[in-house]
């Protein structure tokens, strides 16, 4: 029985992989490299001492996804990750979003529901619930009209699934996380932002080496505790086992539902000065940063009601805001010294 974990070597999906091999699964990466590199295989080995498979696939051609189920007749599940995901970009170029994100799950469903039973977990996102009335978000919270294309595609995705797993034999687990940082503490792996990272994390520890100047922290007038965002910070490593945890929830049959849902979340909303000062702590050094006006699309607040999670799927986070912190950091000074040339 093999796993196959779509946009294996992003972020999350890099984590996942070392957490599935870590409990004995036979994982199938599928990467297009569109926003990964191969040596992130390596960085799976060194921690795990297995190179997963490998396929180079564009999901969003459906002959390559076909030709991947008649190569491994024996997958059983899939984690899908592979997704375009910058927010602003999807303003600019909305058809390359609906294209990549829609395409690639229809396709991928399409071979799964030829199978007698799969199991499907779909990287999901906050995003769906918009600025949501009520904190901690539960997972009844209303979907909002989506604020941009890429938020789009992953409420049209979860519809997508819903309607599927309604008439065919597949079981699905969606997991919308809230916000993703961190690295694997031996930072053999860790978040690869192309370009001027959008996210904050990336840029405060690329601030901090000296990549960037200075962070703009965008706005300080919101209706929070010190006028900057607020956000759940979820380490990357807690994140990935959620996905272990759902995974076996599916292949054990104790879902309840053939769609079920959960916010992955640390519970706990910090603001943007809070993670700042936090860093600075952990780093033991001062970040070099500015006041400007707030970003396009942004919501003030966002955390998650982990309950459900909790008690139904058996997971909660284990680790801090400054465990996050630390491993971004160290995953930051390891990236400065393999990109040093040799001395
Ligand atoms: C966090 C906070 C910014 C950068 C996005 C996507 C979401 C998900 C996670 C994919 C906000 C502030 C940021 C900076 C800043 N991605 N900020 N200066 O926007 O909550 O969520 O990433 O699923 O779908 O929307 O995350 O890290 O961009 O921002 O002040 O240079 O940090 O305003 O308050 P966000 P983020």
């Amino acid at each position: 029985m093999k796993i196959l974990v779509t946009g294996g070597l992003g972020f999350i999906g890099s984590h996942t992989l070392v957490a599935l091999q870590t409990e004995g699964f036979e994982v199938i990466a599928v990467d297009n490299l569109s926003n990964s590199s191969l040596e992130v295989l390596d960085g799976i080995e060194r921690i795990t001492g297995t190179k997963p498979l490998f396929e180079n696939i564009e999901l969003r051609n459906k002959s390559a996804v076909q030709k991947l189920f008649k190569k491994y007749d024996d997958i059983r599940g899939v984690i899908h990750f592979a997704a375009s995901k910058a927010v602003g970009e999807s303003v600019e170029n909305p058809l390359l979003y609906y294209e990549n994100n829609l395409n690639s799950l229809i396709y991928l469903l399409q071979e799964l529901q030829q199978k007698p039973a799969a199991h499907f977990i779909f990287s999901s996102s906050c995003t769906v619930y918009g600025q949501a009335e009520k904190m901690p978000i539960t997972e009844d919270a209303p979907i909002q009209v989506a604020l941009s294309p890429y938020g789009n595609t992953k409420q049209i995705g979860e519809e997508i699934i819903k309607d599927v797993a309604k008439v065919k034999n597949i079981n699905a687990i969606l997991l919308r996380y809230f916000n993703p940082i961190g690295a694997h503490e031996s930072a053999e792996i860790g978040e690869l932002p192309l370009g001027v990272p959008q996210n904050l994390v990336p840029f405060i520890t690329q601030t901090a080496i000296g990549l960037r100047e200075k962070l703009s922290v965008f706005g300080n007038d919101y209706p929070t505790t010190d006028g900057t965002a607020v956000r759940d910070y979820i380490h990357v490593v807690d994140l990935a086992k959620a996905h272990v945890v759902a995974l076996q929830r599916l292949l054990h049959h104790q879902n309840l539902e053939n769609v079920e849902i959960f916010n992955l979340g640390t519970g706990k909303g910090s603001s943007v000065l809070e993670v700042i000062q936090a860093f600075e702590k952990v780093s033991d050094q001062k970040l070099n940063y500015q006041i400007v006006g707030r970003r396009e699309g942004d919501i003030t607040e966002a955390y998650a009601h982990t309950e459900k999670a909790n008690t139904l799927l058996g997971w909660k986070t284990e680790l801090s805001l400054e465990d996050a912190l630390s491993s971004a950091w160290k995953w930051e000074k390891k990236l400065e010294i393999s990109k040093k040339p040799p001395s």
